[in-house]
């Protein structure tokens, strides 16, 4: 069918229409395909379901995620890693891996490995948490992590 048919059948009141089995045909071939790329997408959107559901199974089987090695904290400072509640720093207290939040309570910048943070020089001790210096007023949370093979997890 033309386009010029297909254009003479538009003019035609829609009860009246005839369509040419090929051009129904050849439009349940595009259906067809749109259908399969719907298809594809669907099962790479499952795989990636069950690729995650897998690292999950498998993480929760670890007690999560290691965030870092203990060997990689200083034993004067902290070290800045990414746990899943968000960054913190992770510092050494009595032999022991301590976490605590590493978002500045002033106004919310990263602070670094020292507790120090760049955007109004508020000063924290890595491995309390507390204060050193402001304008911060309050202490950094802490965040609850486990030590296990050398390696430091999310509790
Ligand atoms: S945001 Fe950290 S001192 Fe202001």
């Amino acid at each position: 069918m033309t386009l010029t048919e297909i254009a003479d059948q538009a003019a035609i009141p829609a009860a009246s229409r005839v369509w040419p089995r090929r051009a129904v045909l050849a439009g349940s071939g595009a259906a067809l395909l749109a259908c399969a790329a719907c298809g594809s997408k669907s099962t790479a959107t499952s795989s990636a379901s069950t690729t995650s559901t897998a690292a999950a199974a498998n993480s929760s089987a670890a007690g999560g995620s290691p965030i870092a090695s203990v060997s990689a904290i200083p034993a004067d400072s902290g070290l800045i890693a990414d746990a899943p509640s968000g960054k913190v720093i992770l510092a050494k207290s009595n032999g022991k891996v301590v976490a605590h939040s590493a978002i500045c309570t002033h106004q919310g910048a990263v602070i670094d490995g020292t507790g120090t943070c760049p955007l109004h020089g508020s000063k924290f001790n890595p491995a309390t948490g507390a204060v050193i210096n402001g304008p911060a007023g309050s202490p950094l949370a802490a965040v609850a992590v486990t030590e296990k093979d050398g390696k430091v997890y999310p509790a």
